[in-house]
């Protein structure tokens, strides 16, 4: 074959974010917006030529065009194979776990995971490597820097690929093995959890519970796992039809976007005792009670609490990771099992190394992300069957699971106040004034609340040495209270800044407050500390989570 070798345009603004890159739908169909990104990835990986690819997405507009192009691009660049998840398709996760099984040199997702989809949302390129986790910062900086040198990009001729039909076809001389995208994923499900108990518990006839697959990708892998081999049936299974634009729904699985779940669980009457759902790419995760809702943050610490309940992780877990934000509630877990918890930057990529080499079995983020060793992406499906399996081992609701964990270990109070679509200038303002204020901060007296340390949060790799910089403020008092602000990496218009809050209560008289109204304190001053008013002339958040 000879490739055809196209004349490009470098961009200068292709730098992944915190999971990839994501930008709006337009810039993608744009003069060789995708095809630069992708020669990009291709130059930087050594192995590339006779290497094993996955490829797939989670089925959002502009989808299938990209598969089509990647695909193209990918014969003329000389890869080996590429296992394709039919129709395009493929979650975050399961797309992790067939990079590991088959052993492929790495994957390219596609999504912009929480993002709304369709012509006017967003679009995003995500590369994972041999591990089935995200590319480490090294790598996504080389992406970065050959990004912007870019001058011409590999394309086989026109042409159209058959991507709907199991089995295996070329692409001038590279075969595509259009695969399954749920069974292996499944099958792994399977081998981690009690399928017989969840099945017995999903048939009890005073158990009811529903799952919002948002219209996005769990759809399918939800109609085969929580269906088909749990038993659930169809009424218990919301949305499950995978829509190019979501059904116009936002597909974050939050209180506020996931309308029709919450309705139902919060129904005055006769609300279901479990209810989950999932995000665009199937790595997010919520659970809900019956008129309940349970932080992720907390969701993190009652897994690790409760790991050895779980046949895959019967001898206990090895360690535990959280990002920097989420809530310190994992690490009162790890005191009491005397396991380490390590505190990572935001974004999954920052768990490998740990998970690799068996520095932790479970990670997360406040963000609804939690995952295990299992794969290298965060897992919502896993999740979700973790929350079953354990409802079904300890017979217990939603609530008193909770309840029974704050008793134990205390709890902590926690909110996310997010400031959307600021000019980039103002939150630029908004950063430097902070760390310009760090070193004054510690040992002032605020009312209650005494600084006992304020930094701006660096991370070293303990497997690799790496460092990252710049991964939020951190206010730390004395009495363990938090507030931390960063600037979101996934967003597509303008900044988003986002102010962690959080309080720890150890007396379990006062589990049962108002979160903002405990939290007020610490709001009021964070938003003093950072001068959010006058630079932004703004007197609340646009969201808070
Ligand atoms: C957000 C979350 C972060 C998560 C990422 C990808 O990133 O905060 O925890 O890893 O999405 O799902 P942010 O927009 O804050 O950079
Ligand atoms: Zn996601």
């Amino acid at each position: 074959m000879n490739p055809l070798i196209k004349k490009t345009q470098p961009f200068n603004d292709q730098k992944p974010g915190t999971s990839g890159l994501r930008k709006s739908v337009k810039y993608f169909k744009a003069d060789n917006y995708l095809q630069n990104f992708i020669q990009s990835i291709f130059n930087c990986l050594d192995k590339l030529e006779g290497s094993t690819l996955v490829l797939g997405g989670d089925g959002r507009y502009f989808n299938r065009e990209a598969i089509q192009i990647i695909l193209r691009m990918a014969a003329a660049n000389g890869v080996g194979k590429v296992l394709l998840g039919q129709g395009g398709i493929l979650s975050t996760p399961a797309a992790s776990h067939i990079i590991r099984k088959y052993e492929a040199l790495g994957g390219i997702l596609l999504t912009a995971s929480h993002n709304p989809g369709g012509p006017d949302g967003d679009f995003g390129v995500k590369f994972n490597i041999s591990n089935g986790g995200p590319a480490p910062e090294k790598l996504t900086n080389a992406i970065f820097e050959t990004s912007r040198q870019l001058s011409e990009y590999k394309i086989a001729e026109a042409q159209v690929s058959p991507i709907d039909k199991l089995g295996t076809f070329t692409l001038e001389e590279m075969p595509v093995e259009v695969i399954d995208p749920v069974k292996d994923y499944a099958d792994l499900m399977e081998s981690i959890f009690d399928f017989e108990k969840i099945r017995e518990l999903v048939a009890a006839p005073d158990f009811n519970a529903c799952f919002d697959a948002m219209n996005a990708v769990t759809g399918p892998y939800a109609e085969e796992i929580l269906g088909k081999r749990l038993g659930m049936d169809k009424h218990a299974l919301m949305n499950t039809q995978p829509l190019m634009n979501f059904g116009g729904k936002h597909p974050d699985p939050n209180l506020t976007t996931a309308r029709q779940l919450v309705a139902k669980m919060y129904a005055p009457k006769d609300a279901p005792q479990f209810g989950a759902a999932s995000d665009g790419d199937g790595d997010r995760h919520m659970i809900l009670g019956d008129y309940f809702f349970v932080n992720p943050s907390d969701s993190l610490a009652i897994l690790a609490a409760n790991a050895r309940k779980i046949p895959a992780y019967q001898e206990g877990i090895k360690g535990i990771a959280r990002s920097m934000p989420t809530s310190q509630a994992a690490d009162k877990v790890a005191e009491k099992l005397g396991i380490h918890c390590y505190e990572t930057p935001t974004g999954w990529k920052f768990f490998g190394n740990l998970l690799d080499h068996n520095e932790i079995t479970f990670c997360g983020e406040e963000s609804f992300g939690g995952g295990a060793d299992h794969i290298r992406e965060k897992d919502g499906l896993w999740a979700i069957l973790f929350w079953l399996n354990l409802l079904a081992v300890k017979q217990d609701s939603v609530e008193n699971i909770v309840r029974k964990h704050w008793a134990e270990y205390g709890r902590n109070y926690y909110s996310r106040h997010d400031y959307e679509r600021l000019p980039t200038k103002q939150a630029d303002e908004i950063m430097r004034h902070l760390q310009s204020s760090l070193a004054l901060l510690p040992g002032t007296q605020f009312d209650t609340l005494r600084v006992e340390k304020a930094d701006d949060f660096t991370y070293i790799d303990p497997i690799d040495h790496s460092i990252s910089e710049h991964q939020g403020i951190r206010i730390i008092f004395d009495n363990g209270s938090r507030i931390i602000y960063r600037l979101s990496g996934t967003g597509t218009e303008g900044a988003t800044l986002r102010i962690y809050l959080e309080r720890y209560e150890a007396d379990i008289r006062k589990h049962d407050l108002d979160i903002q109204e405990t939290l007020s304190e610490l709001i009021e001053l964070s938003v003093k500390l950072a001068k959010i008013k006058e630079i932004t002339q703004k007197d609340q958040p646009t969201a808070i989570v």
